[in-house]
């Protein structure tokens, strides 16, 4: 279950008016949204192509010792953070599955040739556009291990492309060398990719795969909340909060929150309009950007991202320390509002599969929503093309 609560410590800050106004416009919003022509992820899935990702997936689980994906961004973040929410902290015995392509650090990819020197592995490359340079350079490079190890004519067998049906040079090797392969539809773009093989296929291996599905969809009845979350940050940012810091008291949400500023930053952050998205770990960040946050430039506002509660239970004083993590989460909120911060709240009863999925959704859609607010498009991503443009002219093509 998925609580919401913006108005104790966020809608005090908005003029009422304004955002009775705003929030009556919703219907207007939702039929701009649906005339958009990336809007694929609101599609259901089809069932065949659920039966394939969950065959590869079992292939690959008992056949290798570990899955390397490749890929960034939109490509990347959704089942990393996911991967992450429920890994455990320790002594984690999921299959383990190895995010590549995110850097050019040579000492990283330099120690992990040599680790899975040691390994019966296979790859996942995704790559929608199929030119993305750090995923290209990663590919190229630990195919070359590949090919050292088990040979150029087992190479079919320890690879799997995951990209765009028709166009790109990855489509090209697929036809060519006839490797397994998955599609992201034209119709979706790279941050809003959740429900396709780019995260599905690598999610499978180690969770269950319908409740994905089931909780993502179920996502779609929070629209009038999804609706509500975009317009109030609309409203802030007005007021000149132009800054959100997504809060999280659980570490394993980290990862979570670096998909939300890839979301949203690159959904809102186009000409010269946009709300910077930040993160902040507590109660660690408390300690550091916390006297910023009280006491400093008016410019941010807060969401909160609260587990209420998890299955564990450490006595102190009396009380479960899962009940003191809830209690400062609490107390924080109610210090950054005096010190005029708006706090918004999204709480999960528990960590579970099916209601990350559905806060999934729930953010993809007020992302979009929010583009719409700001009267930029939501779903294109200009100045990213800007930066890998000037590196294609610096490097050439890869
Ligand atoms: O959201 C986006 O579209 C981008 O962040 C892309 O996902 C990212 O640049 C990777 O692109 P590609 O999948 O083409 O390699």
């Amino acid at each position: 279950m998925i609580k919401f609560d913006f108005e104790t410590y966020a809608t005090p800050f908005l003029n009422p008016e304004e955002y009775r106004n705003l929030l009556s416009q919703k219907e207007y919003y939702r039929n701009k949204l649906h005339e958009s022509q990336m809007i694929g992820w609101t599609r259901n899935i089809d069932p065949n192509l659920v039966e394939k990702i969950k065959k590869v997936a079992n292939i690959i689980k008992n056949q290798y010792d570990c899955l390397v994906v490749i890929g960034i961004g939109g490509s990347f973040l959704g089942s990393y953070a996911f991967h992450k929410m429920f890994q455990r902290y320790f002594q984690d015995n999921s299959f383990e599955i190895i995010y590549a392509g995110t850097t050019l650090s040579a000492e990283y990819l330099d120690e992990l040739l040599a680790y899975l020197n040691t390994k019966n592995f296979c790859v996942n490359v995704i790559s929608k556009s199929g030119t993305t340079m750090e995923t290209s350079i990663t590919y190229q490079v630990i195919k070359d291990l590949l090919k050292r190890k088990f040979g150029e004519e087992e190479l079919k067998n320890h690879i799997i492309i995951t990209t765009d049906l028709e166009k790109g040079k990855l489509r090209e090797e697929v036809k060519e060398k006839n490797y397994v392969s998955f599609e992201i539809p034209e119709d979706i773009g790279g941050r809003y990719s959740f429900m396709t093989p780019a995260h599905l296929l690598p999610l499978a291996i180690n969770y269950d795969l319908d409740k994905i599905i089931d909780g993502y969809f179920d996502g779609k009845r929070l629209i009038d909340q999804a609706y509500e979350y975009a317009v109030i940050r609309r409203l802030l940012f007005n007021q000149g909060k132009v800054v959100e810091n997504y809060c999280v008291y659980e570490e394993k949400l980290s990862a979570f929150t670096e998909w939300l500023k890839q979301l949203f930053g690159e959904t809102e952050g186009k000409n010269g309009k946009g709300i910077f998205p930040t993160s902040s770990i507590h109660t660690r960040d408390l300690h550091s950007l916390g006297q910023f946050i009280q006491d400093g430039n008016k410019i941010i506002f807060e969401t909160f991202l609260k587990i209420e509660n998890n299955n564990h239970y450490i006595e102190y004083k009396g009380k479960n320390l899962q009940e003191i993590n809830n209690l400062v989460e609490d107390s924080v909120m109610r210090a950054h509002f005096s010190g005029k911060v708006p706090c918004l709240e999204i709480c999960l009863d528990h960590l579970e599969i099916e209601t990350v999925a559905s806060l999934i959704y729930f953010f993809q859609l007020s992302a979009a929503f929010s583009g719409l607010l700001f009267d930029v498009d939501p779903f294109n991503q200009p100045g990213v093309e800007i930066y890998k443009k000037e590196v294609r002219e610096s490097l050439g093509e890869i």
